[in-house]
């Protein structure tokens, strides 16, 4: 798994506390209910004025991010930092906004789905030491992922997981090299993470307790889905893959046994996760010289046919 599927932004969070409060000071400051066709009328151009200045401030917030990833100075992170706490207060204080209006009786449901959002805080809802902590400790996980090196393997002088790991694992046939590449890298960024991740993991969800909304940082994620049966239908899926699934694992498991021949692979079946190609074993394409059926076919190309097709439809 990646960094980047770790940390997967979209965590989120309600303020189902304000939103009543806000409700509630409509109430009382305009002694009357208020006039919901109006209300939702000023809900649509609150919307633009809304998505014009979420997307200049999260843009930045995502150039800053950018900048910090593929620049790793101590600078970059306290602005990334920074630039990421600016934008968690514009998510309050949207959220706060947003939520005066009634936008659960709105009637139309495309505005309503986005008042479920622009409420829904994600981690904006920590108080601020905490929030400042969770970005660092964020920052923190990707400096030592980024940055762990691995300097035993012969003739490879010290790598790090860009590019010099992930060009390793893709591209090495030997068996030792492959093992001391995985088994370095996470002597180097492991043992290094792990304490670190496990407060971030509690201060997630903690963000994401406080809203009411969810019970923990997974229920949330899952919401993004907006399925109510995400987990069974994935359960479902996976049952109906898994006899392919198994034929595929065999078949890469023999043929990688005919490279690595001097090697034992385990008795109860599995394939070693160093060769596969990927330092998590996620994707297996970078083995495709290894595995590929019929080499000498050219593979069908049909993208002359799609254009073929695609001109009849237009005309
Ligand atoms: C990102 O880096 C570029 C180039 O160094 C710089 O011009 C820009 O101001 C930076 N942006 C942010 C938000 O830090
Ligand atoms: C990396 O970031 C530093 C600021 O910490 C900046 O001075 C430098 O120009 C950046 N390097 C590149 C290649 O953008
Ligand atoms: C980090 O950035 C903030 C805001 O730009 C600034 O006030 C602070 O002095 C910076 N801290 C360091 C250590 O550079
Ligand atoms: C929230 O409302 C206040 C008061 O109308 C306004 O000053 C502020 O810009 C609004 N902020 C956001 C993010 O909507
Ligand atoms: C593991 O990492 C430590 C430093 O954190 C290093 O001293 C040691 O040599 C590494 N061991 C291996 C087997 O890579
Ligand atoms: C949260 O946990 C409670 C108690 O285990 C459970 O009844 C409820 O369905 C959970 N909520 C969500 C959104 O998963
Ligand atoms: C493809 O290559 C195999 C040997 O690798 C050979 O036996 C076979 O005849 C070839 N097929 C075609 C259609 O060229």
């Amino acid at each position: 798994m990646s960094l980047y599927n770790l940390f997967q932004l979209r965590d989120a969070m309600n303020f189902a506390h304000l939103l009543a409060l806000g409700v509630y000071l409509i109430a009382v400051c305009s002694g009357a209910p208020a006039d919901s066709s109006n209300d939702e009328k000023q809900a649509k151009l609150w919307l633009v004025e809304y998505n014009k200045r979420a997307s200049e401030i999260y843009y930045r917030d995502s150039v800053a991010a950018w900048n910090w990833s593929t620049n790793i100075t101590d600078y970059n992170q306290n602005v990334s930092v920074h630039v990421s706490l600016e934008s968690s207060k514009f998510t309050q204080m949207a959220a706060e906004n947003a939520s005066k209006f009634h936008w659960e009786d709105f009637n139309d449901e495309d505005v309503k789905r986005q008042f479920n959002m622009v409420t829904d805080l994600e981690t904006s809802a920590l108080d601020k030491s905490k929030l400042e902590r969770l970005n660092n400790v964020q920052a923190e996980l990707q400096k030592i992922y980024s940055s762990g090196e691995v300097c035993n393997i012969p003739g490879h002088g010290c790598l790090q997981m860009e590019p010099g790991l992930t060009a390793l694992m893709a591209k090495s046939r030997n068996y030792d090299e492959l093992v001391a590449g995985w088994k370095g890298w996470r002597n180097a960024t492991g043992k290094q993470m792990k304490d670190l991740y496990a407060e971030f993991v509690e201060l997630r969800n903690e963000g994401a307790k406080i809203s009411g909304r969810y019970n923990d940082t997974a229920d949330s994620w899952i919401s993004s889905y907006e399925s109510d049966t995400f987990e069974t239908d994935l359960v479902e899926l996976l049952d109906q893959l898994q006899p392919l699934y198994n034929e595929l694992h065999t078949y890469v498991r023999s043929k990688l046994q005919e490279v690595y021949r001097d090697h034992k692979f385990p008795a109860t079946g599995h394939i070693p996760a160093h060769l596969l190609g990927n330092m998590w074993s996620q994707t297996w394409d970078n083995i495709l010289d290894i595995v590929q059926p019929f080499k000498n076919k050219t593979s069908v190309d049909v993208t002359s046919t799609l254009k073929e097709q695609v001109g009849k439809q237009l005309n």
